[in-house]
């Protein structure tokens, strides 16, 4: 009964009384998230977890809780630094508690209101259970959901911030996790001079290296790094030569089973993406220039099915690009870097 007060008043008052005449509970304050005009429809289903105020301090609160781990330490912002895009700035794979090391490198958290896989591989169907998947590994948090539980749930500043976004003090993995969904959501990083540009804003334009970059890209990587998110949200096999330092990465192949998969890779978004090296799953490379320099003469078979469109007529692979190609596509890459967003205080840990 409480809970159908509870959302019936959701829309129409700041504050709900419960059947329980002594006890008033604050209605949560609704969020209404404005998507950009040059962005693609939100592919998170808000009418499940509608945003608000409360819900989404509470899921900032946990996103730099150290509590989410076995050692108390290590958080979702330990990996995930938001002056580096929420990347795991000079680590190239990812370090966890007790020192352990993973073999991918952390992607950044933006704008994945927009997407319904996760991970380098899309081993995550949903926003809202990727978190399991940190919390639990051995390489990451070392924990389990029900000890998470148990230290929230200890913790009054807990049980007074789930009672402020769901109404009670019931904490439970639901409520967390939805949390840490409406915090993540509300990360859109939509504001970088390539935005202004495309939306005709502040009088912003292109320099004239940067319009010989966009050209570029347009013509030679936009096929797969496409549209307003930069990546057409496939797995593929760029060629990127195996790495045998980590025998287990299979790329897409973990979660397909399907040999085809093999060193597939989810297409990274390119926002950020000065700022967001190392790059590459495994963080191989910590300059761009070295990221063109394997498109131009570092790709190799890597036992997998390298992407069609990276092979030249002769049968060879790789993309061909000037010196001067390289420069200005750089000079274009860098106008995707958000410094609202780098900088926006409600995203940063203190
Ligand atoms: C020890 C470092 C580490 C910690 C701690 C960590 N992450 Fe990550 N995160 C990573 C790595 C590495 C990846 C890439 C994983 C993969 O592809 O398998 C990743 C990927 C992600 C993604 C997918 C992004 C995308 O574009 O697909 C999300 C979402 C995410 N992390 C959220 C979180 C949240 C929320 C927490 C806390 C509960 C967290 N991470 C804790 C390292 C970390
Ligand atoms: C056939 C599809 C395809 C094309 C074409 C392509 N890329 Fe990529 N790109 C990928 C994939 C897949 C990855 C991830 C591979 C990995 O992690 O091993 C990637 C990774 C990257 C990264 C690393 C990003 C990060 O966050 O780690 C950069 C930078 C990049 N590409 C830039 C470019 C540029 C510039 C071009 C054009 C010259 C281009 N790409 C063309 C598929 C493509």
């Amino acid at each position: 009964m409480k809970k159908i007060l509870f959302i019936f008043l959701g829309t129409l008052a700041l504050f709900g009384c419960s059947n329980n005449e002594d006890e008033y509970v604050k209605i949560p304050t609704s969020i209404t998230l404005t998507n950009p005009s040059n962005f693609p429809k939100i592919a998170y289903d808000l009418s499940k977890n509608p945003l608000t105020e409360e819900g989404i301090a509470l899921g900032k609160e946990l996103f730099y809780e150290g509590k989410l781990s076995s050692s108390n330490i290590v958080s979702c912002g330990f990996c995930h630094v938001q002056a580096s895009a929420f990347t795991h700035h000079g680590h190239t794979v990812s370090h966890g508690v007790d020192s352990s090391v993973g073999f991918r490198n952390a992607q950044p958290i933006q704008n994945l209101a927009y997407f319904n896989e996760f991970n380098w591989d899309g081993s995550a169907i949903h926003l809202d259970l990727h978190p399991i998947i940190p919390i639990t590994s051995d390489f990451e948090m070392g924990e389990t959901i029900p000890s998470v539980l148990a230290k929230l749930s200890a913790d009054v500043k807990y049980t007074q911030l789930f009672e402020e976004a769901f109404g009670d003090q019931e904490i439970n993995s639901e409520r967390m996790l939805k949390a840490l969904s409406q915090f993540m959501i509300t990360m859109i990083s939509a504001s970088s001079k390539y935005d202004k540009v495309v939306r005709n804003e502040e009088n912003t334009a292109f320099t004239e290296s940067e319009t010989a970059g966009l050209k570029t890209f347009e013509n030679k990587c936009a096929s797969c790094h496409s549209g307003a998110l930069f990546t057409d949200k496939s797995y593929r096999n760029n060629g990127i030569p195996f790495n045998s330092k980590f025998p287990q990465e299979e790329g897409r192949k973990r979660v397909s089973g399907f040999a085809d998969d093999f060193y597939k890779f989810k297409v990274p978004s390119l926002r950020n993406v000065e700022i967001s090296f190392p790059y590459m799953h495994d963080g191989r490379f910590r300059t761009l220039e070295a990221v063109l320099d394997f498109y131009t003469d570092g790709m190799t078979e890597n036992g997998g099915i390298v992407d069609a469109s990276l092979r030249k007529i002769d049968g060879s692979l790789g993309i061909d690009l000037s010196a001067e190609e390289k420069t200005n596509l750089i000079a274009f890459l860098k106008t995707l870097t958000d410094n609202t967003f780098l900088n926006d205080k409600r995203f940063a840990e203190f």
